[in-house]
């Protein structure tokens, strides 16, 4: 139900390196990281690349947004000087170089759509095609362990992303389970119910594992939550804190 790792680096290193970067990926590797979940969303001219922010002003500097900015111009931002001098010049990468990072230091991804607003169906096409393209031996071997899991808060995107590529997994992101939490995932064809901790009780959690799905938390960054919410049956999970929770936590 789950066969992926069980404590992943958020945004790449946490809260000890510059979100979404290469940067973070070597800090998350420092601290034993072997997993981690990401945000991607679409430039202008369509190309997949590691943001969480539709606009600019907290992560990279200036006004703008990532939908009506050129892929080009994108990379040649600093998304490492507003963490701190030391990541300064550190930048914006595209989806496919961070996958191919990930790939040569065997880190497990956990692949969030991450469309601009209005545009969910093109990124969560655009990301599973990709996706499916870099993990054909994989996929084609049946190594289910070794394969990304995409998620998304917008069921939209799922939805073009099982349509473009149904052989590469799904689950659905809530922030707060909505009643019909079953349904859509079922309609999506989804393995796994990704949701924010702080709403989440045990009831609900045993009502997700018993229906059949994986189940795994946002941001846990506090060790006796993390071991609460394990207990009640909590597949996984990402945190902020990889200095606190280690990957072998759970
Ligand atoms: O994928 C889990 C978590 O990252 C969702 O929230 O805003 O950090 O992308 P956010
Ligand atoms: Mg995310």
């Amino acid at each position: 139900m789950w066969p992926y790792p069980k404590v992943l680096a958020h945004r790449g290193g946490g809260k000890l390196a510059p979100e979404n970067t290469i940067a973070a990926l070597r800090c998350g590797l420092a601290y034993g990281f072997r997993a981690v979940e990401f945000d991607v969303m679409l430039s202008k001219d369509g190309i997949g690349v590691v943001m969480h922010d539709p606009r600019f002003g907290r992560t990279v500097a200036g006004e703008g947004a990532v939908a009506r900015t050129p892929a080009s111009d994108l990379l040649r931002k600093d998304a490492g000087a507003w963490f701190g001098p030391e990541f300064a010049g550190e930048p914006v990468p595209l989806f496919t170089e961070f996958v191919d990072y990930c790939r040569s230091q065997r880190i497990w991804m956990n692949i969030e759509i991450k469309p601009a607003p209005g545009f969910d169906e093109e990124t969560g096409r655009w990301v599973a095609l990709k996706t499916r393209a870099r993990y054909t031996a994989e996929l084609r071997a049946g190594d289910a362990a070794a394969v990304p899991l995409l998620s998304s808060f917008s069921m939209a995107a799922l939805a073009a992303a099982r349509l473009a590529a149904p052989e590469v997994p799904r689950a659905c992101l809530f922030d707060r389970l909505p009643p019909d939490w079953q349904m859509q995932a079922a309609a999506l064809g989804a393995v796994a119910i990704h949701t924010n901790h702080k709403h989440l009780s045990r009831p609900l959690a045993e009502a997700v594992k018993d229906a059949g799905f994986g189940l795994f938390c946002y941001t846990v960054n506090e060790p006796e939550r993390a071991r609460e919410i394990v207990g009640w049956g909590v597949d996984a999970f990402c945190t902020d804190r990889i200095d606190l929770i280690g990957p072998a936590f759970i």
